[in-house]
């Protein structure tokens, strides 16, 4: 049957750039007004007093200079402090959500570069952490925007959202149940996020990105990437959390309340996550008798420039160039399960036949997944 192919990838990135100059003026004029409006509270003790957000401290702990939103406006209206509907959205809730317009333009360019014709997928997957709407299956909806055949899903894995896609696609193709895959993580986190918390009013972004799967045998493309093999991993953890769901329609008067969106406890995901991270590419590597220098490119998970210059040091045994490890958070910031697999499209097209790199997304409940691609 022969190896299975990533012929085509894709990425949309929406456009509204929001920098951290802006999120922090806006967080700021927030909390002034919010402690002028709490006074009392904060002089008897009954309230904390908010501290102001600063862009060097984003900058130094995360390495997220900006990040792209659907809608850019909302989150910085101090009279707002989230996002509006973006103008993708539709106004009836049954109609094409946003999210899918953007797992349909990422799609078009994975196609493109594929040589494929959207009738000639039989496999659609839309992998993604959060979503607009759960009925219809967004990804039916894809499979009949692009003229796809066969079967189409939705299915979810935080930041191993594209990974885990991939990887469900992979054995598809294997066994023989699909021909031609699209995997689209598209990932629409702003809405999530709670743009009056100091700790993560900076951390996502959103973007989509498309990967076209199908057998080696078969492809037409010129940039081609073989899947030599592959690695998931799951080990439960609540340290990161979008808690939002059926719930809130069973108690309406919660359904915005912020303790909903998205929370972390950063500092302990830093410490448990990192070493399961090492762990698991060291397996991968022991196992299949390679060494970090067979690699030349390493595209990691796209949350937190520390964590990922510490995983690549610990691996390497020295910090990485952009050219080893590409960093494309500061630009995007945390895209959570889309991260790597843009890292990947923006830093794929100068391998030559033969070269090897590793993809690594990891992150949410908490999860874990590698694999190590091969230039055909
Ligand atoms: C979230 C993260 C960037 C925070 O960085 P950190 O260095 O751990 O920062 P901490 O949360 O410990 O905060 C350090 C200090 O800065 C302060 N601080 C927090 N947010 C701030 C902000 N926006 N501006 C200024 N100061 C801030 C804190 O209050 C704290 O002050 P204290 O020491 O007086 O208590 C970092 O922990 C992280 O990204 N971890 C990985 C998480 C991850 O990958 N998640 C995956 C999500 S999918």
């Amino acid at each position: 049957m022969g190896g299975v192919v990533i012929s085509g990838t894709g990425v949309f990135t929406p456009p509204n750039a929001v920098s951290n100059e802006q999120l922090v003026e806006s967080y700021n004029a927030y909390a002034e007004n919010w402690n002028a409006d709490n006074a009392e509270a904060i002089a008897s003790g009954d309230a904390v007093e908010k501290q102001p957000s600063s862009v060097p401290f984003i900058e130094k702990a995360s390495g997220i200079k900006s990040r792209y939103m659907m809608e850019g406006k909302g989150a910085i209206d101090v009279s707002r402090m989230h996002p509006n509907l973006s103008e993708e959205a539709p106004e009836n809730p049954v109609d094409t959500p946003a999210q899918v317009k953007m797992a349909f333009a990422a799609a078009e360019k994975a196609l493109k570069e594929a040589k494929l014709k959207g009738e000639e997928i039989d496999m659609v997957i839309i992998s993604a952490s959060v979503w607009e709407r759960f009925l219809p299956s967004m990804a039916c909806e894809l499979q009949s925007m692009i003229g796809a055949k066969g079967f189409a899903f939705d299915m979810g894995m935080a930041c191993s959202s594209a990974t885990f896609g991939i990887s469900t696609a992979c054995d598809a193709l294997q066994s023989g149940m699909a021909n031609k895959a699209l995997v689209v993580t598209a990932e629409y986190l702003t809405p999530v996020m709670d743009y009056e918390d100091r700790d993560s009013h900076f951390i996502f972004g959103d973007c989509a990105v498309a990967i076209v799967l199908e057998r080696e045998t078969e492809t037409k493309s010129e940039t081609a990437f073989r899947i030599n093999d592959r690695k998931l991993f799951t080990e439960y953890s609540p340290n990161i959390q979008v808690t939002f769901g059926t719930r809130n329609l069973l108690v309406p008067e919660d359904i915005s309340d912020p303790k909903y969106r998205f929370k972390q406890n950063g500092r302990v995901v830093f410490r448990e996550l990192l070493p399961k991270v090492i762990d698991l590419v060291n397996g991968y590597l022991e196992k299949n008798e390679r060494t970090v220098e067979d690699y030349k490119r390493f595209w990691l998970h796209q949350a937190n420039i520390n964590m990922n210059i510490f995983a690549t040091k610990k691996l390497l045994g020295k910090e990485p160039s952009q050219d080893e490890a590409p960093i494309i958070l500061d630009e995007y910031a945390n895209t959570a399960g889309a991260g790597c697999l843009i890292a990947f499209d923006k830093y794929k097209s100068d391998f030559k036949t033969g070269d090897l790199g590793l993809i690594c997304s990891f992150g949410a409940s908490y999860s874990i997944g590698c694999f190590e691609v091969e230039r055909l």
